[in-house]
């Protein structure tokens, strides 16, 4: 089993580059199912969850191969299965999306429910609703969403929450539909947008992604492409609350400043010196880091992905902060390792806390619970006096690459060890 052992205390100097989007490049990959057609996908992430999807197509028949700069293309002219449901499959949150690229592509498709990290309930009823929306019969049996549609018809959806997962899925299948599709109430994020530019790549008609109301010709001939995934803002987003963490001077180079615009407001708000410029931003630090209240909301609003490792700055910050998540009922997993650490945090209620800062945390031994709060435990290990060992690394692996690489280059302290 691998952890990370971090000596913390240390500035993190230097410049890093932002690898390509994980929530871009796990609803990408199932996508080019719907052409047919080979594509060629740049700038993904090398990261367990891509190596997952990979897995999950080529077992489908899809063809897969890798170019010497990574690349991956796929040719899923081969996929001769509707169903997967194997362990791989509900594992992961985002096969999903194969539900709507399968009844696109084929108007079949049979998916294990999805698992993922278990930061609340994560229901699919949305996705479910939009599809029905476009004609489809879906049951939910056995563990599995069984879909089946004779042909799929364009439709008004309008989403009951603003939905990430459930927009993109939409969208794949309303490609596929005939007529138009508005989705209305649709999640904003810039991954829904990178999404649609791809689907517009392949020859598709998808208007609006990146408002609330997208609307889709569908029933167009697709065909491949070769398409480059957008940065990572998530990625971005920690290294630079690690760079404030640390009270170091970081070039974060690759990102797209505009996505960051939440988290960078809240980074100014506490003191913390940000520049930009077309594709990097500075952090750096300015006196004292002051307390601030961070509400997570969907884009543009503060993501809430980035709540756990901002938890970990504010620990340190100067003064009281308060944390209120929205999204997700459980993303609070991480605090109880925080207070190992040191940090003075008080549940209000089940989806606020208030964080007093203190001078100083203090490595311990501390497990990870769910992706972002392995992000979190990094900050605060790279914040703390001492020595931190963070086990349970394989959520970490799940979404970022290279990381302690990447921490590294910037003068981290951490190393990647086995234990049995
Ligand atoms: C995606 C991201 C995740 C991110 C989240 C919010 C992937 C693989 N994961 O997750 O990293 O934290 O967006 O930005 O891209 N909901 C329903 N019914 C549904 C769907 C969602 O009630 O059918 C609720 C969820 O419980 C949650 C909220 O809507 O409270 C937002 O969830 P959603 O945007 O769908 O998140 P995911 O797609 O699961």
């Amino acid at each position: 089993m691998a952890y990370y052992r971090i000596n913390g205390g240390k500035r993190l100097e230097g410049a890093v580059t932002i690898s390509g989007a994980k929530n871009a490049a796990l609803a990408i990959i199932p996508a080019v199912i719907l052409s047919g057609e080979s594509c060629l996908l740049e700038n993904l992430p090398e990261i367990e969850d891509v190596r997952i999807v990979e897995e999950i197509l080529t077992s489908m028949g899809a063809d897969i191969s890798r170019t010497p700069d990574g690349s991956m293309r796929i040719d899923p002219s081969g996929i001769s299965t509707f169903s997967v449901t194997g362990e791989m499959v509900s594992s992961m949150r985002a096969s999903y999306y194969l539900l709507g690229a399968l009844l696109g592509r084929y108007k079949k498709a049979e998916i294990a429910l999805p698992g993922g990290c278990a930061i609340g309930q994560r229901p699919i009823d949305q996705h479910i609703k939009g599809m029905r929306a476009l004609g489809a019969d879906i049951v939910i049996q056995g563990g599995s969403v069984k879909a089946r549609a004779d042909r799929l018809r364009g439709a008004e959806i309008y989403l009951d929450v603003v939905s990430v997962g459930a927009t993109i899925n939409i969208m794949l299948a309303a490609v596929a539909a005939e007529g138009q599709t508005i989705i209305a109430n649709a999640a904003k994020e810039p991954h829904v947008v990178d999404v649609a530019n791809f689907l517009n790549m392949m020859g598709a008609n998808v208007k609006g992604a990146g408002t609330d109301v997208i609307r889709i010709q569908g029933g167009r001939r697709l065909h491949g492409c070769t398409y480059a995934v957008i940065p990572d803002q998530i990625e971005a987003g920690t290294f630079m609350i690690a760079a404030a963490a640390t009270r170091g001077d970081v070039v974060i180079h690759g990102c797209i400043p505009t996505h960051m615009e939440a988290l960078t407001a809240k980074l100014l708000e506490m003191g913390v010196r940000v520049t930009e410029n077309d594709d990097s931003i500075r952090v750096r630090p300015q006196g004292v880091q002051r307390a601030v209240n961070v509400k997570t909301q969907v884009y543009p609003g503060f993501p809430t992905d980035l709540q756990q490792p901002m938890t970990s700055l504010l620990c340190m910050a100067n003064g009281v902060s308060t944390v209120s998540e929205t999204i997700f009922e459980r993303r609070f997993m991480h605090l109880d390792e925080l207070r190992r650490m040191g940090a003075h945090i008080k549940l209000m209620d089940h989806s606020t806390i208030l964080i007093e800062g203190v001078r100083e945390l203090y490595g311990a031994p501390v497990t990870v619970t769910d992706l972002r709060a392995g992000a979190a435990l990094i900050v605060a290990g790279l914040m703390a006096k001492g020595v931190t060992e963070i086990y349970e690394t394989s959520y970490i692996d799940r979404g970022y690459e290279h990381l302690e690489d990447k921490l590294r280059s910037l003068g981290a302290k951490i190393e990647r060890l086995t234990v049995d």
